[in-house]
């Protein structure tokens, strides 16, 4: 993990938050490749669930919302942590994650009695700060989702099962912090509200399994690193009768949650209804059955699924005694696709012919231009961001009009027309 963190840092994945004024512990920023990353895997779960799909409808919906939804939902009683504080030392601990209830792990001082605390962020709208103008940052993005079912049904008249997803930020007031970004105080999530009949919950419960599943290991993620874990009843969520995570083998602990599956009932539509007087039934216009859908939730987050990416994919190899860091990323998630160089920078014809080539490029894959240092450190670097082909130009290309193209993983080397380029890295990068 150590190793990860350095590199995400050296290479523009992930930087501390507010580093220069000493960190903020918790949050991260993301750089130029985490950016390119993050939004490949958002791409790809976005084609996957939703625009791959019939019964799935998009939503964006608003981070700040009504606080009666928050009391609806059942977050402001039901959403809460049990903290403990050591005596001595001050740190905290999540009560439920203790092994031993009665001392500290870092410094066996005395734990104060446990305190219920809810970690949703507050907010004030308005220039009065009281009660009457709370807000709170939403903990999930769920809540949107329920809020606008009625839109989509009336919008589009989905035929039950469908499902609506969206993906974007979360906040939570978390107390147990540390692991890089495996949790933070924000965070995005991408989830689904996948609308069944009660009857058929079971069927679809074990179908988004296998989905999630399928998904995850399409990234790159190895099937040995993934298990499943059912939620014991006390571990349940406020609104769950079942849930399931899918947990990954992380190299800073073992097997963790990485993303949830719940089968939260008819427990968000049927409150909302209910506190906000306004029908949110379902109307069958086969049957002319009036009901609240029973809902299984799909919860994944980005963050973790980034880490579980970038820990699948973080390699030492030494080959013919040349030692080298490989991100084995899957093409489809590279930030840069491919990168540029001219054999020696301070040959101004070399540099010429492989700024065309870049230019030829650049419009067509995310393309890296590296003019610095020897080849070697070039490939050095290029290998550690990830990057599946690099190209470079030498004094037979001037010649030929064509170049050398190696292959991240293989390190082999193919000779290269430019012409042909653009052709050759559009199937590779399929
Ligand atoms: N709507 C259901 C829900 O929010 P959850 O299990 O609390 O369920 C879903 O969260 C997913 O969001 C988790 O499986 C995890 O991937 C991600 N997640 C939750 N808290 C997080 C945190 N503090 N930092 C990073 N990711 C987090």
């Amino acid at each position: 993990m150590e190793k990860i963190v350095s590199l995400c840092k050296r290479r523009g994945f992930i930087y501390p938050g507010s580093e220069i004024y000493g960190g903020l512990a918790n949050t991260f920023d993301f750089g130029p490749l985490g950016v390119e990353l993050n939004n490949n895997i958002k791409n790809s779960w976005w084609k996957n669930f939703v625009q791959n799909r019939k019964d799935m409808y998009g939503l964006d919906g608003g981070i700040l919302m009504s606080p009666k939804i928050w009391e609806a939902s059942g977050h402001i009683a039901g959403f809460i942590d049990v903290l403990v504080e050591c005596k001595k030392c001050h740190k905290r601990f999540r009560a439920d994650q203790l092994n031993n209830k009665n001392k500290c792990s870092e410094c066996e001082g005395e734990l104060t009695k446990p305190k219920k605390f809810v970690p949703m962020f507050k907010t004030f709208i308005g220039p009065v700060e009281d009660s009457s103008s709370i807000a709170y940052l939403r903990p999930e993005t769920a809540q949107a989702i329920f809020i606008n079912f009625k839109n989509i049904v009336d919008s589009f008249h989905p035929e039950i099962p469908f499902g609506i997803a969206q993906m974007g930020k979360a906040f939570r007031n978390e107390i147990t912090l540390g692991n890089f970004i495996f949790r933070k105080l924000e965070f995005e999530q991408m989830e689904i509200e996948y609308f069944i009949k009660e009857k058929d919950w079971k069927k679809h419960f074990e179908y988004w399994k296998k989905e999630m599943e399928k998904w995850v290991i399409s990234l790159g993620v190895k099937k040995t690193n993934l298990r499943w874990r059912k939620h014991a009843k006390d571990e349940l969520s406020h609104y769950s009768k079942q849930t399931e995570d899918i947990e990954y083998n992380f190299s800073f602990g073992g097997f963790k949650e990485l993303y949830g599956l719940a089968y939260r009932t008819n427990f968000d539509l049927k409150n909302h209804s209910e506190k906000s007087g306004k029908d949110l039934r379902y109307i069958d216009l086969k049957t002319n059955e009036k009901f609240f859908p029973h809902v299984i939730e799909p919860s994944f987050g980005l963050e973790r699924t980034m880490l579980a990416v970038l820990s699948e994919a973080y390699s030492e190899e030494e080959i013919k005694g040349i030692k080298r860091v490989v991100l084995k990323l899957k093409p489809s998630l590279a930030p840069i696709k491919v990168a540029v160089f001219p054999l020696l920078a301070n040959k101004p014809g070399l540099v010429k012919k492989a700024k065309t080539v870049y230019d030829i490029l650049k419009p067509n894959f995310p393309t890296a231009w590296d003019g610095r240092g020897n080849i070697g450190k070039r490939y050095y670097a290029q290998d550690e961001a990830g990057t599946p082909f690099t190209c470079t130009v030498d004094f037979d290309s001037l010649k030929n009009d064509d170049l050398t193209v190696r292959d991240r993983d293989t390190m082999k080397q193919v000779r290269i027309k430019i012409k042909e380029l653009l052709d050759y890295l559009d199937k590779k990068l399929k």
